[in-house]
C-alpha cells in the first residue's frame, strides 16, 4: 500500500499560506490535511468551508478536514460543497457513527473516524468496518508544535492489528507531533497516512524539508 503525506496547513503562516502550499505540494505532499476547530471540543478556533473552498480553487490535491467541533454533522454537507475529499469526525462526540459515516459516504467523501490520544481503540472496533480510514492522535487537539504522545506507537500497531483483521481497507493515519525524528517509526508502526505540521511548515526551505520527510516515508517502506 503507497503511503502518503498530508501536511497539516494549520501549522503554516496564514500570510503566505498560498505559497507555503504550493511548496509542500512541490515538495511531494499527497494530500492537504485541514484541520477545524470550534473553541468548544478543543480550546483553539481556526478555519472555516469558506477557507476551504478557497484553497480548493487552487489546488487539485485532496483535501482532508479533521473536524474538531461540535455537533459535525451540521457542517459536514458545507465542507464537502466547499471541496473537502476526506472527512474525519471524532469518535468521542458522535453518538450515532453509523449514521455520520454514512452521511459523509452518501455525499461523495471519504469518512473517516478520530481517536483522541485517551480514547481506549476498542471504542472504533465497530466503525472500523464501515470507515474508510482511522485518525489516531498522538497529541491531544487543538494544537500543532505539540510533543508525540509515546503511547500511540504501541496503539498504532495494535490498530494496525486490528485493521487488518476486521477491515483490511482501511487506512491508517496519525496526527500530532510527528517530525524527521520519528516519522520512520510511525509508518513502520502501521501508520499509512502521515500528518505533518510544525515539522514541515517550521522549517525555513518548505519544500526541502516536505520532500526529506517523503524520503523518509520510503526509506521506511523499503525496509
Ligand atoms: C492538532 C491537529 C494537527 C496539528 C499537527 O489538533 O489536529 O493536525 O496541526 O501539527 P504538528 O505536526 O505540529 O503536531
Ligand atoms: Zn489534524
Amino acid at each position: 500500500m503507497r503511503k502518503l503525506l498530508a501536511p497539516s496547513i494549520l501549522a503554516g503562516d496564514w500570510w503566505n499560506i498560498g505559497e507555503q502550499i504550493e511548496a509542500t505540494i512541490r515538495g511531494g505532499a499527497d494530500v492537504l490535511h485541514f484541520d477545524v476547530m470550534d473553541g468548544h471540543f478543543v480550546p483553539n478556533i481556526t478555519a472555516g468551508p469558506e477557507i476551504l473552498a478557497s484553497v480548493r480553487k487552487r489546488v487539485s490535491l485532496p483535501i482532508d478536514a479533521h473536524l474538531m467541533i461540535e455537533d459535525p454533522d451540521r457542517y459536514i454537507p458545507e465542507f464537502i460543497k466547499a471541496g473537502a475529499n476526506w472527512i474525519s469526525v471524532h469518535i468521542e462526540n458522535v453518538p450515532h457513527i453509523h449514521r455520520t459515516l454514512s452521511f459523509i459516504k452518501d455525499l461523495g467523501a471519504k469518512a473517516g473516524v478520530v481517536l483522541n490520544p485517551g480514547t481506549p481503540l476498542s471504542a472504533i472496533e465497530e466503525a472500523i468496518h464501515y470507515a474508510d480510514y482511522v485518525l489516531l492522535m498522538s497529541v491531544n487537539p487543538g494544537f500543532s508544535g505539540q510533543k508525540f504522545i509515546e503511547r500511540s506507537l504501541g496503539r498504532l500497531s495494535l490498530l494496525r492489528e486490528m485493521r487488518d483483521r476486521l477491515n483490511p481497507d482501511c487506512l491508517i493515519e496519525i496526527d500530532g507531533g510527528i517530525k524527521e525524528s520519528n516519522v520512520v517509526e510511525v509508518v513502520r508502526a502501521g501508520a499509512d497516512v502521515v500528518v505533518v505540521g510544525s515539522g514541515i511548515f517550521g522549517a525555513q526551505d518548505i519544500e526541502s524539508q516536505t520532500r526529506k520527510i517523503k524520503d523518509l516515508i520510503s526509506s521506511a517502506v523499503a525496509v
